[in-house]
């Protein structure tokens, strides 16, 4: 196997909104390539503002960004290099898409980056395969629904390509169908070798889905390391304000501490509990 490679790294980064606002404040990350990396914290505590500085939409008052270990620019041929290599879906899918139709939104970023008509049209194909859009390809995107908005949003990007892909809160509204779905889509995602880091304050979500957690409290990473260590520390999870993950609670309540049995999601979790009232019944 081969050594871990960071591919970007945020360094005592501080940002300030107009108005005084200090929404960073020394702020330390690593993205590892390959892992699913969840960034959590409770509403407030600067995620959004944290994974606007990952492609260049803020730029830091203070600190470094570091893209495969050097240092960012913002001249704009560079800005557009580094878009194209990390992909952002805004929380709110309206703040990002506004083509006519599904079809010309997923066009739009390769089309950005000089494709020829037969590879942009390719590009769509694929991307509408891989995020089942065909349905909805000549439908206007702003009457979709929130899912299928998110879908298109989360294609868009996906279409450039792009080794990283940012997601701020993409669960934050959906059902549990519209879920499992953006889970099942992030899954091939990183299927392909790419990088996926997303926000959310759903602990479950992040202990089901991450290999890797940062925890994020006013302004700050307060801790980061592996998910199943990060998310089990109760002292650093009180202190950004998050309960733990119920999987591990349940079991931890239960007192089962064979970490190995620890089950990650709710699935894993009905396993263990029939395993263990087996047991009991014995
Ligand atoms: N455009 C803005 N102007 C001024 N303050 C902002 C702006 N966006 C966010 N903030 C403030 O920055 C802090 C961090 O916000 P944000 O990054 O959105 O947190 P989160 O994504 O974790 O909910 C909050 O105090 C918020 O009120
Ligand atoms: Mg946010």
């Amino acid at each position: 196997m081969s050594l871990p490679r960071t591919l970007m790294a945020v360094k005592g980064v501080d940002h300030d909104y107009p108005g005084g606002v200090e929404a960073l404040s020394g702020v330390d990350f690593t993205i590892t390539h390959g892992r699913n990396l969840a960034l959590l914290g409770p509403n407030g505590a600067g995620k959004s503002t944290l994974l606007m500085h990952l492609n260049g939409l803020l730029r830091p008052r203070r600190g470094a960004i570091l893209l495969d270990g050097k240092p960012v620019s913002y001249r704009r041929s560079f800005l557009r290099e580094w878009r194209s290599r990390v992909g952002f879906v805004f929380q709110n899918p309206d703040e990002q898409i506004f083509a006519a139709t599904v079809a010309d939104e997923i066009a739009y970023g390769p089309a950005n980056l000089g494709l020829n008509a037969g590879e942009i049209a390719q590009r769509v194909e694929t991307v509408m395969n891989q995020l089942d859009l065909h349905a909805l390809s000549h439908r206007p995107p702003h009457m979709l629904s929130l899912g299928q908005k998110k879908r298109v949003a989360i294609a868009g990007v996906v279409a450039m390509n792009p080794e990283l892909l940012i997601l701020d809160e993409p669960t934050a509204g959906l059902d549990h169908k519209g879920v499992t779905k953006l889970l099942a889509i992030l899954s091939d995602i990183k299927a392909l070798g790419k990088t996926v880091v997303l926000s959310t304050h759903d602990v479950d979500l992040a202990y089901g889905w991450a290999d890797d957690a940062a925890l994020f409290s006013q302004g700050a990473v307060i801790a980061q390391g592996e998910a199943e260590t990060v998310l089990t520390d109760g002292e650093q999870m009180a202190a950004a304000g998050l309960p733990m993950p119920v999987a591990w609670a349940v079991m931890n309540a239960l007192g089962v501490d064979d970490r190995v049995t620890i089950p990650r999601n709710r699935e894993q979790l009905m396993v263990c509990c029939s395993r263990l009232k087996d047991r009991d019944a014995l």
